[in-house]
């Protein structure tokens, strides 16, 4: 299985912290943020990442990560030229892919949760991670509605109306079919190509399974949220992933 980090956009909830960096790059207590992400898929035993950057900060996560050895990894980069979706990491993506299944995680993503076991048995189609989420975060993220035997009924990005207290988090897992569905997705109202909308192409064929995350989950990308994830990996040597 390969890896995917996607480190794109302008973080422009951050600004000014983002003026002359990178929000993935911002401090979360001992660390750059993307090296949270990082450790959860070098943890789970992946070793061929693909780190996909926007291009203003490039040079300064090459200079942080660099080729990977130090890790006992290999890293390779692609850049993002404009933040037009999630999905769009699998086309920027495709010869990293080949044929081998991906595990896409966010760069700006924090979690608890140690994934070995989900990647280990995970056997085609896709996988998403779903956590109970507040009410007030229902309508900014992709709302996930459960049916009996945990079975996935619909996903909606950020549901005006949210029909379950369940989100999907930033980690992904896909078969090789994934470059294939990213490349049949439209551009959403956003402009962007949605990783919603790439799941629920999975989910039309029957192939989505969705695991509940037991663990904390921050998605970093708000000044309220780096703050807790500041606090928490303080506390918690669990979400430092250690
Ligand atoms: C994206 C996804 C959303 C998901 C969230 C997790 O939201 O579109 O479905 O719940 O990541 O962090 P965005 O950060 O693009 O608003």
């Amino acid at each position: 299985m390969k890896g995917i980090i996607l480190s794109g956009g302008h973080g422009s909830r951050l600004l000014p912290l983002t003026r002359v960096t990178s929000k993935q790059l911002l401090p979360v207590y001992d660390k750059p943020m993307i090296m949270y992400p990082l450790r959860a898929l070098l943890n789970a035993g992946i070793k061929d990442i693909l780190i996909i950057v926007a291009p203003d900060h490039a040079g300064d996560y090459l200079k942080l990560l660099g080729s990977g050895k130090e890790f006992g990894a290999r890293f390779a980069y692609e850049v993002q030229d404009k933040p037009e979706g999630l999905a769009q990491a699998f086309i920027i993506g495709e010869h990293f892919i080949e044929n081998d299944s991906v595990c896409m995680i966010l760069g700006d993503n924090i979690f608890e949760d140690d994934i070995t076991e989900s990647l280990n048995s995970f056997s085609g189609g896709a996988k998403i991670f779903v956590k109970e989420v507040p009410k007030e975060d229902r309508t900014r993220l992709g709302i996930v509605e459960f049916g009996k035997d945990n079975k996935v009924i619909s996903i909606e990005e950020k549901p005006q109306i949210p029909k379950s207290p369940f989100a999907q988090t930033g980690i992904y897992i896909y078969d090789s079919q994934v470059v294939e569905a990213a490349k049949a997705q439209k551009p959403s109202a956003r402009g962007e190509l949605e990783i919603t909308d790439l799941n629920n192409w999975y989910l039309a064929k029957d192939q989505l399974q969705a695991e509940i995350l037991k663990g904390e989950w921050i998605d970093a990308g708000t000044f309220e949220s780096l703050f807790r994830a500041a606090e928490l990996a303080r506390k918690k040597a669990t979400f430092r992933g250690l």
